[in-house]
């Protein structure tokens, strides 16, 4: 498998830790390494020959210092969109260098920015997800549901399995973000699980699913990749999610537990450290809570001291200190689009 990380999102709801020029992927979260660094190094440990990262232009320089850095950087490489168009067209990127000749070959489409805890669970998942592309399934890996979360796609199961590989089941459907009354009737059905947001499949069969689905991005990109430059602009902006999961009907899914999370908000920090008796949860060693429930803080370089207050996000960061409703964990992407605004 050759495994590509997909690296251009913004990560805008983790701001003021993420910035412009330091996306989510490049936050350090977990042991002082960054997201990216966690996901290129499970995917070296998964036995991946060579790992591509796929970027856009306005993140690359942040993403080539990452990879300089690393010892393993000759198995690395890195491309770039032109801009960012969401993951439908930074796929359709990558297949073109796989269009024909290299139609064979497995690619594995990896996020950037999620937490595994159990890497050894994660390889078993990611090798069965290999064994039904190549059977000629677009393999997604499904983590059971623990409330109706709405920011994540939905894979609904069947009871089959498929052909001869063992935890591989066929896809009844798939829906992107559903929202909340859909949710909650998927979290009660027990047959619906989380997409991963992991994609694997032969290139070929990738192809024939843009061809069919999204054949703006087949012709303008994946068969005119010469003038890619040119026409990148003009592709539609659409996720892989919406853009062929939902319609496809070649899908497979393997289910599967490694403790796995997105760090899409703060709250979703609760999910990687352990809360305290009091619900609180605290990314720094300089923190001390008296009287404080149920918040949420990342403390850098100053001591935080929080007394009498419930509810709290506090982010610490090298310039500035937020301090926010941690139920409006969600909205934070709304301060981002109101200091641009200001601008
Ligand atoms: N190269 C590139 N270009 N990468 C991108 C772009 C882009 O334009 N946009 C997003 N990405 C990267 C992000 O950096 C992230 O690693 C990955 O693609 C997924 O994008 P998100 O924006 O984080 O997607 P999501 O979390 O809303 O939804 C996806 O992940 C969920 C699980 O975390 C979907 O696949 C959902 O179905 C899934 O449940
Ligand atoms: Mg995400």
């Amino acid at each position: 498998m050759i495994a590509v990380v997909l690296a251009g999102g913004k990560g805008l709801r983790l701001w003021p830790e993420s910035r412009q020029t330091r996306p989510k992927q490049l936050c350090k979260f977990v042991n002082g390494k960054s997201m990216l660094d966690h996901t290129i190094d499970r995917l070296m440990t998964a036995g991946s020959s060579r790992v591509i990262i796929i970027t856009n232009d306005s993140l690359l320089p942040g993403i080539n210092e990452l990879v300089q850095q690393r010892s393993d950087k000759e198995k690395i490489e890195i491309l770039s969109e032109p801009e960012g168009k969401n993951t439908a067209p930074a796929v359709g990127l990558v297949l073109t260098r796989y269009y024909g000749e290299g139609e064979d070959e497995i690619l594995g489409f990896f996020p950037a920015d999620h937490h595994v805890l159990d890497t050894e669970a994660f390889i078993d998942s990611v090798q069965r997800a290999c064994m039904a592309a190549q059977n000629g399934h677009l393999a997604t890996i499904g983590i059971s549901p623990s409330r109706p979360e709405t920011g994540y796609g939905y894979i609904e199961k069947t009871k089959w399995e498929i052909g001869e590989i063992p935890g591989v089941f066929s896809v009844n459907s798939f829906c992107e973000k559903p929202d909340p009354e859909t949710a909650n009737s998927y979290l009660a059905s027990g047959s619906h699980m989380w997409n991963a947001g992991i994609y694997i499949s032969q290139a070929k069969t990738l192809c024939d699913q843009f061809k069919t689905h999204l054949p703006e991005i087949y012709e303008k990109l994946i068969l005119g990749f010469d003038k890619y430059i040119d026409s990148y602009p003009l592709l539609p902006e659409i996720s892989l999610d919406y853009g062929v999961a939902e319609k496809s009907d070649s899908m497979a899914v393997v289910p599967a537990n490694f403790g796995w999370c997105d760090l899409g908000n703060w709250n979703a920090l609760a999910e990687i450290y352990l809360p305290d008796l009091k619900n609180n949860v605290c990314n720094g060693n300089d923190v001390l809570l008296i009287d404080s429930n149920n918040c949420i803080i990342k403390q850098t370089e100053k001591t935080i001291v929080l007394f009498g207050v419930d509810n709290l996000l506090l982010v610490e960061s090298e310039d500035l200190v937020l301090v926010a409703d941690r139920n409006r964990a969600q909205d934070i992407r709304e301060i981002v689009e109101f200091l641009q605004e200001k601008k």
